[in-house]
């Protein structure tokens, strides 16, 4: 486990992200990059992909979802219990439950930033409290497709869903008065440091210039507790979870609690 020190936890509460480094070894990550190269390649197993080569959605980002469920070596990072700790002392959950990872790549060639956007509105979750562990295989930065974030936007709440594809600009809504797109910061980040970002705060990723894939798992932790707001979600569709009743079972799990 990494204990934090409070200024990560206050810089987290106070700012909608935080960075952490040196948070996996070499060692690590090159066993969890090699099991993600190798779900990225099948075709097996019940993990999603989001959409194919040449679809607009694959442009802004190559994603699969439930990278665990069908490789142990994925299940052992993406159920880490080190990550979810920290998730539990940047919340101050009573316990953190995952979601669901996401492979998330940015291929080299014709690539598309993510636009900016909060994560919340995507997710059939009532309160919020959401956050993701946002881990690149390599060193990122502003030529492969490394992170910025809106300090504070996350205390603005819930606002509209942006397209990713066909992007609205965030900035533009109404409920975005206030938020100054130049205090946006970028973080980049070296190997084994990643960052968590509140489900709230407004974030962006650069595109891929380089011509390696970028290639990063992202974590979604929720505090144990939350509830199913009933919204259709490839996630949670057809799994007889009950409006208004917590997030859980065997398909979410509690991997970290007080
Ligand atoms: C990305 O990795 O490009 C985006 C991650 C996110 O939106 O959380
Ligand atoms: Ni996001």
């Amino acid at each position: 486990m990494m204990q934090l020190p409070p200024s990560k936890i206050d810089f987290y509460r106070t700012n909608g992200f935080v960075q952490i480094d040196n948070v996996f070894n070499p060692t690590e990550l090159a066993e969890l990059a090699g099991a993600m190269d190798e779900v990225m390649i099948s075709n097996e197993g019940s993990s999603i992909q989001t959409d194919r080569a040449g679809g607009n959605y694959y442009k802004v980002l190559n994603q699969r979802v439930n990278t665990w469920r069908d490789h142990g070596v994925m299940a052992k990072y993406s159920l880490h219990p080190r990550l979810a700790d920290l998730a539990l002392q940047l919340t101050g959950a009573s316990g953190i439950r995952l979601f669901h990872d996401h492979a998330l790549w940015k291929m080299p060639g014709d690539s598309k930033p993510t636009p900016w956007h909060q994560d919340f509105p995507y997710w059939p979750m009532n309160e919020s409290g959401a956050l993701s562990a946002w881990i690149p295989m390599h060193d990122v930065d502003e030529e492969n497709g490394c992170m910025m974030f809106v300090p504070g936007s996350h205390l603005k709440g819930k606002l509209t869903g942006v397209d990713l594809v066909n992007p609205q600009d965030i900035f533009d809504f109404e409920e975005s008065k206030g938020i100054d797109r130049n205090s946006a910061v970028k973080v980049p980040l070296k190997a084994g440091s990643i960052t968590f970002h509140n489900g709230l705060c407004f974030h962006y990723a650069h595109a891929n210039n380089s011509d390696q894939a970028r290639r990063v798992l992202a974590l979604i932790f929720f505090p144990d507790g939350t509830t199913f707001n009933g919204k259709p979600h490839i996630i949670t569709n057809d799994q007889g979870l009950v409006e208004g009743q917590p997030i859980a079972g065997g398909l979410y799990p509690l991997i970290a609690k007080k």
